[in-house]
C-alpha cells in the first residue's frame, strides 16, 4: 500500500508486475527463435529462465524480493560465467530487450531510465571477446578472455 508519504517505487511507477510480465515474456519470444542465444540456454523449456529474469528485475526495481528468497543473491556476473557472453550475444540480448521495452511504451523519461540501465547490465555481462563458442563453455573460466597467469616463483629475478 502506498500513501502521499511514501514515494512510488519504479516498479510501481512502470505499472508493476504485469509490466515485467510483458517486458520479459516479449523478450523471451525474441530469444526463442535466436540462433545464437537459443543454444546458450540450458533447459528445453524457456519458461523457468523467464521467471528468473521477471523475478530478478522486478526486484532491482523495487518490487517484491522474491527472486532473493529463492535464488539468493544475485551475483549476476559470476551466474553468468558458464555461458559464452560476447559481444555479439550481448548485442542480441539487447535487440530482443530493445523490442520488449517498446511494445510497454513506457513514458519517454522511464523508458530511457529502463533502457540505460539494461544497456549498462547488458555491457557489463560480456565476459569473453572470442568469437567463437556457443553455448556453455566446458570450462567457464577457461572461456573468459581473462587468463589467470601462475605467480612468477617468490625467487624469479625481476631483472631478469
Ligand atoms: C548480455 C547478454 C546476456 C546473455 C547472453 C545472457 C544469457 C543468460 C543465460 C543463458 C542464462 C541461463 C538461463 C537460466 O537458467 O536462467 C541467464 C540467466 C540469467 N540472466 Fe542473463 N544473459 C545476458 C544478460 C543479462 C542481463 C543484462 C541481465 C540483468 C539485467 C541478466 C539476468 C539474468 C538472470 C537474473 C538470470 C537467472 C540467474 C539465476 O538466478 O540463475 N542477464 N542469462
Amino acid at each position: 500500500m502506498t500513501d502521499s508519504a511514501t514515494p512510488l517505487s519504479f516498479f510501481d511507477e512502470i505499472g508493476g508486475h504485469d509490466t515485467f510480465v510483458r517486458l520479459v515474456e516479449v523478450f523471451y519470444r525474441g530469444v526463442a527463435d535466436d540462433e545464437v542465444l537459443r543454444p546458450m540456454y540450458p533447459e528445453e523449456d524457456l519458461g523457468p529462465a523467464q521467471e528468473r529474469l521477471t523475478l530478478f528485475l522486478e526486484q532491482y526495481w523495487g518490487g517484491p524480493t522474491t527472486y532473493s528468497q529463492e535464488r539468493g543473491h544475485p551475483r549476476l556476473r559470476m551466474r553468468h560465467a558458464a555461458f559464452h557472453v560476447d559481444p555479439d550475444a550481448r548485442d542480441r540480448w539487447l535487440a530482443h530487450m530493445r523490442v520488449a521495452v517498446d511494445e510497454l511504451h513506457l513514458p519517454p523519461l522511464h523508458e530511457a531510465t529502463l533502457w540505460d540501465y539494461l544497456q549498462r547490465a547488458a555491457y557489463a555481462m560480456v565476459n569473453t571477446f572470442e568469437p567463437s563458442g556457443i553455448g556453455p563453455a566446458a570450462g567457464a573460466r577457461a572461456a573468459a578472455s581473462f587468463p589467470v597467469t601462475a605467480a612468477p616463483p617468490a625467487d624469479a629475478d625481476p631483472a631478469r
